[in-house]
């Protein structure tokens, strides 16, 4: 069976990506979030994924405010980037596994998620900027990925209660595929901006470090948050921790941190970086 090697959360701040582009890693500016990717890099380049499943928004690129799956997977052997004006350098394309997405998918369907299905999806900065963060100098990317585009832009947006079952489905699906693929998680944005309105630069570092924290040992905890009170506790667009949320259901098993970063700010946001390591849960005997 496929099985999850653990998982990355990482902020996806276009800026990082006009940084990449410019060379800028080791400025004053940006060592302090950049240098945190060196124990990614090692994780990585220890564990091998085959696979990421990627939780992320898509910020109307792909889907725009006429039209707004809750969820949506991709479905695809090949993924373009785009830039949706930021003026960001385009990515090169991204390999997809159709099969195993539309393993995803059944489960997802047969666990309650009426999920949109994308045979074609474009995939923006949340997806572009932590693959160039996590293999910088990679001339092709050594994993297939899964989009899996969560709404945290219009509201209303699914409850974090309903991210972490979500998540969940998607681990129990991982590990139910018959392969041998390993599997990481990735789940990017956040963590707490705003980038609008009166509170714009908004950042909330207390709650941040406790998100960090119980994202580990307790995240079920993080699920009791209202998007209205998630919005007011990490602004507007901290509300992207939806998808570090949903991440975190898919590791289902025994999760232990093996990395993090904390840096106030990257343009807007307070960056965070983590790695997970992960267990499964070992299979019962039969009595
Ligand atoms: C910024 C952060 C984001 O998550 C994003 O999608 C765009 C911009 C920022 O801080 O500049
Ligand atoms: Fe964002």
């Amino acid at each position: 069976m496929a099985h999850i090697i653990g998982g990355v959360a990482t902020s996806h701040v276009p800026a990082i990506g006009k940084a990449i582009a410019d060379k800028k890693q080791n400025e004053p500016y940006w060592k302090p979030f950049f240098g945190g990717f060196d124990f990614v890099h090692q994780w990585l380049q220890r564990e091998k994924p085959d696979i990421a499943v990627f939780f992320y928004n898509d910020h109307g690129l792909n889907f725009f405010l006429d039209k707004m799956p809750t969820f949506a997977v991709g479905a695809a052997n090949e993924y373009h980037n785009d830039d949706e004006g930021w003026g960001l350098p385009v990515s090169r394309s991204f390999a997809g596994d159709a099969a195993f997405s539309w393993h995803l998918i059944e489960a997802l369907v047969a666990d309650e998620f009426d999920v949109t299905m994308c045979q074609e999806m474009l995939v923006d900065h949340a997806v572009a900027v932590p693959m160039q963060l996590m293999w910088p100098n990679a001339k092709e990317w050594p994993v297939k990925i899964i989009p899996v585009s969560i709404n945290t832009v219009q509201h209303p947006l699914p409850s974090a209660a309903r991210c972490f079952k979500f998540g969940r489905s998607i681990g129990r699906a991982i590990e139910s595929y018959a392969g041998n693929q390993k599997v990481m998680v990735v789940g990017t944005g956040g963590l707490s901006h705003q980038l609008d309105g009166e509170r714009a630069g908004f950042i909330n570092k207390e709650f941040d470090l406790l998100c960090m924290d119980k994202i580990v040992s307790d995240p079920e905890a993080l699920t009791g948050y209202s998007s209205e009170k998630l919005v007011e506790l990490a602004g507007t667009q901290g509300v992207e921790l939806l998808n570090w949320i949903a991440m975190r259901g898919a590791l289902t098993g025994r999760v232990t941190e093996a990395f993090r970063n904390y840096h106030i700010p990257i343009s807007n946001t307070a960056a965070a970086t983590m790695v997970f390591d992960h267990q499964p849960q070992p299979q019962r005997k039969a009595a």
